[in-house]
């Protein structure tokens, strides 16, 4: 037994298995001579026949059932064995593609810096870009996962929310609605609005927030970024609405008017083409991120519990221990 190769072992399990030389010789693609010769071998080496043949059927002698178990066991080792250095090749030297909208780049470089301290071999790269330039991106097939909002529906997509991504109604600190409560969706439309460029997600979330109660958003300015319109609202150019990642508890921030129905709550996914098989890198970091961002599902925190004037959203008291834990307050 001892002189019995891993080789012959596996020809002998794929022929007790399928009952046949003929399609183990197939499925191994090895010539039928082959398959006899290296099981003659085998039976050589264990002493013992290892089969009986009737007809064109094999059937094992009580030697052969127990030979075709522990080949199993070999087998079956050797491919978990095969599939964890791939996974640990994959995890030393992968490569990661990621696209975000742009309001994930508030927390995005950070959930990747974390995660490329424990895989310092995996190559990364991150394109922020809006909604609309995000999904051409899907429909081309350039990146590993994708982190968009929703909705998601009908775009083909294997998406998991990890995160609230609430809108909220920013003003300038001195805006007259600062210290107004309640304030009406239509007060809000007779504002001068600070609008995204069309192709953002959150433009079209916005749209439809309004459109639903059949209001007319009184455009001031259209800007191309997030940044843009926040600088622009503490400029006094006008309101509007946007993520609270946006907010970063700086001393010119914007503030937070309580308007009816906000925050408006919508959720960052990970997401992937249907069908499409994830890398290692990639189904790595998607689980890093699910794991990174669990606890705060589990607080279901991000709705701004302080939706109100003057206060910061995003100074959420609940402690967060990891820096990349930090970038999701
Ligand atoms: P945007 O998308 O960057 O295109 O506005 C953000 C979002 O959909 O949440």
């Amino acid at each position: 037994m001892r002189h019995a190769t891993f080789r012959q072992m596996e020809i002998f399990e794929a022929v007790a298995r399928l009952g046949s030389f003929t399609r183990a010789s197939e499925e191994l693609f090895l010539t039928q001579p082959t398959v006899s010769m290296q099981i003659r071998k085998l039976s050589d080496a264990v002493g013992l026949p290892l089969y009986e043949q009737i007809g064109k059927r094999i059937h094992l002698t009580e030697v052969g059932v127990e030979l075709a178990r522990t080949a199993r066991e070999i087998v079956g080792a050797m491919e978990r064995m095969d599939m964890s250095v791939a996974q640990m090749q994959g995890l030393q030297k992968g490569r990661l593609r990621l696209a975000v909208v742009t309001t994930a780049k508030y927390f995005a470089p950070m959930l990747l810096g974390a995660f490329s301290r424990s895989h310092p071999g995996i190559t990364l790269s991150l394109k922020v870009t809006n909604r609309e330039r995000v999904l051409e991106r899907v429909a081309e097939n350039l990146d590993d996962l994708y982190i968009l909002s929703d909705p998601l529906d009908g775009l083909g997509l294997v998406a998991e929310a990890f995160l609230d991504n609430p809108l909220l109604v920013l003003a300038a600190p001195g805006h007259p609605l600062a210290r107004a409560r309640r304030i009406s969706l239509e007060t809000l439309a007779r504002e001068p609005f600070l609008m995204r460029e069309p192709g953002s997600g959150t433009r079209d979330a916005i749209e439809n927030i309004f459109a639903a109660r059949g209001l007319k958003i009184n455009v001031r300015m259209e800007l191309g970024s997030n940044e843009a319109i926040k600088q622009a609202i503490v400029a006094g150019l006008g309101i509007s609405v946007l993520s609270r990642h946006v907010l970063v508890a700086g001393r010119d921030d914007p503030v937070v008017l309580d308007v009816e129905g906000f925050p408006v709550m919508r959720h960052w996914h990970v997401a992937y083409p249907h069908g499409c098989q994830l890398s290692v890198a990639a189904q790595a970091f998607r689980e890093f991120l699910l794991r990174e961002t669990a606890k705060e599902r589990g607080s279901g925190h991000a709705a701004p519990a302080h939706a109100q004037p003057g206060i910061p959203a995003q100074a959420h008291p609940a402690a967060r221990p990891t820096r990349a834990r930090r970038a999701l307050a």
